[in-house]
């Protein structure tokens, strides 16, 4: 443990709970940040082939957090909502196809899908509240339902669906599933064949505790082709570094959506915290996420005036707890909480808490001391 502890040397007066926003780095990813500046200093890209290893290895790691049959199915790319992006305007969309996405999804995958619009797509959004969300999205399927969209984790309520339920839904229906992962890759497990997932993508700097700026798209193997590419350079080719060639074709692997120059510095940063939760291993990562989660659900239950808004029940949840407090604006509570340093965020109609598996029993118990005496004031 003080081995995890030393990887977060956070100060002792700060509780962070903002992971679903922008997580903290581990020691270790700042200090291969620090080595690859250090060593572009002093030698440049003399050593370009050992950074072409740490990026092999960081496709490894997202082909494994995946459950990816292979690393050949691993983009890297800029960030979730490109992926999204790549999906969207990749498919061969027909008039009158429709997309089912959740009545709160995070703008990213939602605006995505409106986009296609002039293109007579029509985007259909079920209301995931009534408690059986899964067989909702199922049931609003038609045979003019193409793919559906949907976050693993809902960004606000916390809801985290049952992507395997989905997914076999979806396979039985003929439906494509495309899963925004960013809240769940990194809290708890995730599974793209067990999920049947024909897309998963994420970012890096919020549960995968990166910078932003890199994430990863995981694209199935058959529909690789099928998504029209509309980004060209030297990187996505068959044949990347043959410069004297004349003809080309697109990579067979994922790299096809990587049209230029990867984000190296992204790279070395991201291959150090995968090391730290391939190390520590998901399964401990997620069973101490979720102790940390019930600590704070448990503890907002027992405060007067508390309105839980995200879900208790452990299997319909991961890392996020949001609340509102009866008599407190959300604005002038989250004022209230950040002049505390307690960094936490203003989501879905109130504050929303974030831990991660780290997470120090000082920051919850100081967040919920400040809470009760806000509560009882
Ligand atoms: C569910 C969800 N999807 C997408 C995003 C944005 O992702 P990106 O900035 O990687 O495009 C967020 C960010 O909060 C999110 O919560």
């Amino acid at each position: 443990m003080n081995a995890i502890i030393d990887e977060f040397p956070q100060p002792a007066d700060l509780y962070y709970l903002n992971h679903a926003a922008v997580a903290p780095w581990p020691a270790r990813t700042a200090r291969a940040v620090e080595r690859f500046a250090k060593e572009n200093i002093t030698s440049g890209a003399r050593d370009y082939s050992q950074w072409l290893e740490t990026e092999r290895r960081l496709r490894e790691r997202l082909a494994r957090l995946l459950n990816a049959p292979s690393r050949a199915d691993i983009a890297l790319v800029k960030n979730t909502s490109e992926a999204l992006s790549f999906v969207a305007f990749g498919l061969d969309w027909r008039e009158g196809d429709q997309i089912i996405i959740s009545s709160e999804e995070f703008p990213s995958n939602r605006i995505v899908w409106e986009a296609l619009r002039p293109r007579g797509v029509e985007v259909v959004q079920v209301n995931l509240h009534d408690g059986a969300a899964e067989s909702a999205l199922l049931a609003a399927c038609t045979p003019r339902t193409r793919l559906m969209a949907i976050s693993a984790v809902q960004y606000a309520s916390g809801l985290r669906l049952d992507l395997e339920r989905l997914g076999i839904g979806c396979e039985q229906r003929g439906v494509l599933l495309c899963v925004d992962a960013i809240q769940q890759l990194g809290a708890v497990g995730m599974d793209v064949q067990s999920s049947r997932c024909a897309f998963a993508m994420a970012d890096g700097h919020k549960w995968l505790l990166s910078p932003e700026g890199l994430g990863v798209f995981y694209c199935r193997q058959d529909l690789r082709e099928q998504l029209t590419l509309h980004e060209y350079g030297w990187h996505m080719l068959e044949h990347a570094g043959d410069y004297d060639r004349d003809d080309w074709q697109p990579a067979r692997s994922a790299r096809r959506f990587e049209c230029g120059s990867p984000n190296m510095l992204g790279a070395m940063a991201l291959e150090a915290s995968l090391s730290l939760l391939e190390e520590v291993g998901m399964r401990q990562v997620e069973d101490a996420l979720h102790e940390r989660v019930q600590w704070l659900l448990d503890g907002l239950q027992g405060l007067s005036g508390v309105q839980l808004l995200s879900v208790k029940e452990r299997e319909k949840r991961a890392g996020i707890v949001t609340f509102a407090l009866a008599g407190w604006e959300n604005r002038a509570l989250h004022e209230r909480l950040k002049t505390a340093q307690i960094i936490c965020a203003q989501r879905g109609g109130g504050i929303r808490l974030s831990p991660h598996f780290y997470t120090p029993p000082r920051v919850i118990e100081e967040t919920l001391r400040l809470l009760r005496a806000v509560a009882s004031q």
